[in-house]
């Protein structure tokens, strides 16, 4: 028996900043963002997006009758709580239909969480290979108007449905993981916006990435050579790209390095659109790549690096199943095209939007332009969320 990631539902905001225009606004060389950076624009989410409608449309995408049957876990990662009780998964089981003998958790350490997310799922259908699981990855990321990182922002949710006998991708015994006690981006419950030291950051996450790879070598005796590509996780493209060269060392032919970059440009693509969605940076990446390469074949291995903040990392690596492109998209792009273009002043009006609560503790909200929900009133505390689309 295999067990993996069976089908992989996204969805993103309906509002998008182009990089240029946001330059333009702070006095910046475009090209530091576009090429420095490698971003050409990112997501931004009304009030009325938030991690829960986005993992909701995510999901729904994807979800079939079956799968509301069978699901008897949810695991929601997020670094952007929207309560600090009540897990967003219970939210989302509600709003998706799922049976009712479901656990429902959320899991959080900052973009890793949905890495540890999916190593519990995988150990779960290990145990009970009739049952599956739905993995979320959401996030809104907000550095903050004028900030060191306020290009590097977007929003976004990952929906993974690990099953056994997955159709999409096989998830190999091989995950390795790292934690060390740094502070190099935190967001403390009493800020809105993180705490970043951006270029430490930066050093942290190619030091752990190289330090686990020797390790993931010596134990699993992995290598580059056998890889057809490798997926980072995503904070701005140009620091995954980083990331690649760090690992491709002399020995590596000259084919080798022409199929792991060209790779790599596939797995970037969507990421470059839409910004950092920390946890599920990852995984849009591989879902970039799973629907932008024309190279990939059934058997071929692929390499992915989590890596979350505070800091913990983990390498594992996955094997594409015969038939994967059936359970895939070719339309996505259309879809990201879609997205409104907003002006710099239209984003920082969306960057403060505040819920003004009545003495009920209640507020209905102005109607944005949202994916397959919303978040449509706040009532007595309470977050009404509806089906919109
Ligand atoms: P900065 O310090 O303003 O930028 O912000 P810089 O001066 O380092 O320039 C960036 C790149 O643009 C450089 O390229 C410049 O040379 C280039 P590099 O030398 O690195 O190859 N550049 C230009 N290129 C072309 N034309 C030009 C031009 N000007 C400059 N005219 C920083 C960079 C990453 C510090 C900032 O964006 C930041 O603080 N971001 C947020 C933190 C972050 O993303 N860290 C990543 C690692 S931590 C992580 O991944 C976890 C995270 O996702 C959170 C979580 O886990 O929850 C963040």
């Amino acid at each position: 028996m295999t067990i993996g990631i069976d089908r992989i539902g996204f969805a993103t905001s309906q509002y998008r900043l182009s990089l240029e225009d946001l330059a333009q606004a702070r006095g910046v060389e475009p090209a530091k963002f576009t090429k420095g950076l490698m971003l050409d624009s990112m997501s931004i989410t009304p009030i009325t997006e938030d991690i829960v409608t986005m993992a909701a449309s995510a999901a729904s995408q994807i979800l079939t009758d079956e799968d509301r049957e069978t699901i008897d876990l949810i695991i929601f990662a997020t670094e952007t709580g929207i309560d600090q009780s009540k897990a967003a998964s219970v939210f989302l089981h509600g709003l998706l239909g799922i049976q009712p003998f479901a656990r429902s958790i959320e899991m959080k350490e900052a973009c890793y969480a949905a890495t540890a997310g999916l190593d519990y799922a995988k150990r779960h259908v290990e145990k009970f290979p009739d049952r599956r699981v739905l993995v979320i990855a959401s996030d809104i990321a907000k550095y903050g108007i004028a900030s060191g990182g306020e290009a590097t922002q977007g929003a976004g949710a990952l929906a993974l449905i690990v099953s056994s006998n997955p159709r999409t991708l096989i998830l190999n015994d091989d995950n390795l993981a790292q934690t060390r006690d740094i502070m190099d981006f935190w967001r403390p419950n009493y800020s809105t916006t993180p705490y970043v030291q951006g270029a430490f950051s930066t050093q942290q996450y190619l030091d752990c990435l190289t330090t686990t790879w020797a390790e993931h070598q010596k134990r699993f005796g992995t290598s580059l050579d056998q890889l057809a590509a490798f997926c980072f996780h995503v904070p701005f493209p140009k620091l995954a790209k980083k990331g690649l060269d760090s690992l491709m060392t002399d020995d590596l032919t000259e084919t080798d390095r022409d199929r792991l970059t060209s790779n790599f440009d596939a797995a970037i693509t969507y990421n470059r659109q839409i910004g950092n969605i920390y946890t599920g940076s990852l995984y849009l990446s591989l879902l970039s790549l799973l629907e932008n390469s024309r190279a990939l074949e059934a058997g071929d291995q692929i390499g992915l690096f989590s890596y979350g903040s505070g800091a913990v990392c983990e390498i594992f690596t996955a094997t594409i199943v015969d038939g994967f492109e059936q359970h895939l998209r070719t339309d996505r792009q259309a879809e990201l095209d879609l997205r409104t273009p907003i002006s710099v002043d239209t984003y920082e009006a969306l960057f403060y939007d505040e819920a003004q609560l009545d003495e009920t503790g209640s507020t209905s909200f102005k109607t944005y332009q949202t994916g397959a929900y919303a978040l449509t009133a706040i009532d007595q505390h309470q977050r009404i969320y509806q089906k919109v689309n």
